[in-house]
Order: structure tokens, then C-alpha cells, then sequence
């Protein structure tokens, strides 16, 4: 479905400098499939997961959804072909505040067809049904704990059943058991649809829930063995090894005056 070749993504600083993010990203999510994506802060998931969701344009490589490039698709259909096939959750919710739950729910189905759109509050009360939150529907985000708030998130995600859920730290934001719930209910909800997940994140219980987990370090993917998971992100920078360890880590491998996101990282 989603199969990403030699893609890079470099971004031009303010200071004139380029700063290469991705350096050659191969990467192939097929139907159903469970995708984890480990890194330490800095090191460019968040600008993966926004090439994979068409938010943003790869600087080179390619990158094709369902066997075509996507880069030459204009704007407006990159946008209707994300409406209508790509569930997005954050780490932290995206909510809209004056909404209620069931409104936020609604939201993407006033995009999609016409008959999702007349169908809109009974599809929207059968998700939030399904993660568990059907007796809070018409409470608004603020009096909803960061658990709810997360799954009524999930709900909008897959109101329209994607077949490609892509979550930045889903669980970022909540406590190890909530976020584990959460995990597991989105993870649950994706296999249901026969939808493709790729998650996002710092946390390797959560990379343990995929079938396939890689790890994002200098600007490339490589494969790691979830029971391996964690050695894996310590050697790069340590998470939480410190920063001593992320300076010790340093960019050898890159040529002298080349920035890589990790460079970014260890400064940060
Ligand atoms: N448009 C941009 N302009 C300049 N720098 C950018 C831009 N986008 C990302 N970066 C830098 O690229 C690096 C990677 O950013 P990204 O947000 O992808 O990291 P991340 O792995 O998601 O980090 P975190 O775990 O903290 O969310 C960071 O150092 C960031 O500051
Ligand atoms: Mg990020």
C-alpha cells in the first residue's frame, strides 16, 4: 500500500545551512500491517510520519501510495486522497475545545461522501461506541480525561475507516496503563478494519505491540528485532541514557559540515 524508496527531506535553516532529516528512508507498509517507528527526540519521526500522511514533500526519492508517486499529485488531490484514506492520532489529541466529543467525531464525515455525510452522528455514535465512549458523547474535550480525550481522538481517526492509521506518540501524553489501553484499542480497532497502522513513538512497550519495528537513526530506517527494541535506542543517543550519551554518540559516520537531525538533537 504505502512504499517509500530512497526518500530524503532536507530543509533549508534560516542560518542558509541544510539540514538533512531523512537520508535515504526505504520503508514498505502493506494492508494490515503493524508498523512501530523508534527514535530518539530530533531524530525525524515526526517528519516521516508527515511525508507517509502527505502533509509534506519528500525532498527526493519516492513515495507511493497504493503503486503510484505521489509527489505530483497537486495539493487539492493529496488532500481528498488523505480525507479519504488516512486516520491521523497525536500525542496531544488535536481536539477541537468548544466541540463536543460526538461533534469532533462528526467532523471528518462532513468531507467525506454523501452518504457518510447524511449518516454522519449515527457512524460517529457507533465509533465513539466503540472505544467505550458512547455515555460521554456530548461532554466537551475539557471534561474528558487525557485517556478519553485520546480515544475520542482514535474515534475521529477511524471514523472514515482509513486503510492507513498513522499515529505520532499516541501515548505520549498519558500514563503508562491509560496509554497502554489506548494502544491496544487502536491496535485493535486497525486489525478489526483491516486497516495499516504505523505508530510513531518513544516507547518500546508500545513498539512491542507491532509485528514489524524500526529504528530512525542519522537520517535512515533499520530493523530491529522488538526483543532487541531497546539496546537498539540506547545505542543511538539513549533516550534515557542522558546527554552525555547522545554527545557521545556523535555523527562520525557524516561528513564534516553536513547536518543531520541528530546533530539538531544532541543540541537541543
Ligand atoms: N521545517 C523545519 N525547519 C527546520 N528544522 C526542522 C524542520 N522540521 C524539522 N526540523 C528539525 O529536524 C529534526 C527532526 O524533527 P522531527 O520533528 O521530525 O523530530 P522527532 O523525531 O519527531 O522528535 P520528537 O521525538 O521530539 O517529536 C529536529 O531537529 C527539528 O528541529
Ligand atoms: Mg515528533
Amino acid at each position: 500500500m504505502l512504499e517509500l524508496r530512497g526518500v530524503t527531506r532536507t530543509v533549508r535553516l534560516p542560518s542558509r545551512e541544510d539540514l538533512h532529516i531523512l537520508q535515504g528512508v526505504d520503508l514498505t507498509v502493506d494492508v494490515g500491517e503493524h508498523v512501530a517507528v523508534v527514535g530518539r527526540s530530533g531524530s525525524g519521526k515526526s517528519t516521516l510520519l508527515n511525508l507517509l500522511g502527505l502533509i509534506d514533500r519528500q525532498t527526493s526519492g519516492e513515495l507511493l501510495f497504493d503503486g503510484r508517486e505521489t509527489i505530483r499529485l497537486s495539493d487539492r488531490r493529496r488532500a481528498r486522497l488523505r480525507g479519504s484514506s488516512i486516520g491521523f492520532v497525536f500525542q496531544q489529541f488535536n481536539l477541537l475545545e468548544r466541540r463536543t466529543a460526538l461533534e469532533n467525531v462528526m467532523m471528518p464525515l462532513l468531507y467525506g461522501t454523501a452518504g457518510q455525510f447524511w449518516k454522519r452522528e449515527r457512524t460517529a455514535l457507533e465509533m465513539l461506541d466503540r472505544v467505550g465512549l458512547a455515555d460521554r458523547a456530548h461532554q466537551t474535550p475539557g471534561r474528558l480525561s487525557g485517556g478519553e480525550q485520546q480515544r475520542v481522538a482514535v474515534a475521529r481517526a477511524l471514523v472514515r475507516r482509513p486503510r492507513l492509521i498513522l499515529a505520532d506518540e499516541p501515548t505520549g501524553a498519558l500514563d503508562v496503563t491509560t496509554g497502554e489501553a489506548v494502544m491496544g484499542l487502536l491496535d485493535e480497532i486497525a486489525q478489526d478494519s483491516e486497516a495499516a497502522l504505523v505508530t510513531i513513538t518513544h516507547d518500546l512497550q508500545v513498539a512491542a505491540l507491532s509485528q514489524r519495528a524500526y529504528l530512525l537513526d542519522s537520517g535512515t530506517l533499520h530493523d530491529v528485532d522488538s526483543a532487541h527494541a531497546r539496546e537498539a535506542l540506547l545505542a543511538t543517543s539513549g533516550i534515557r541514557a542522558g546527554r552525555e550519551a547522545v554527545a557521545g554518540s556523535g555523527p562520525a559516520a557524516d561528513a564534516p559540515g553536513r547536518r543531520t537531525a541528530s546533530d539538531a538533537g544532541a543540541r537541543a
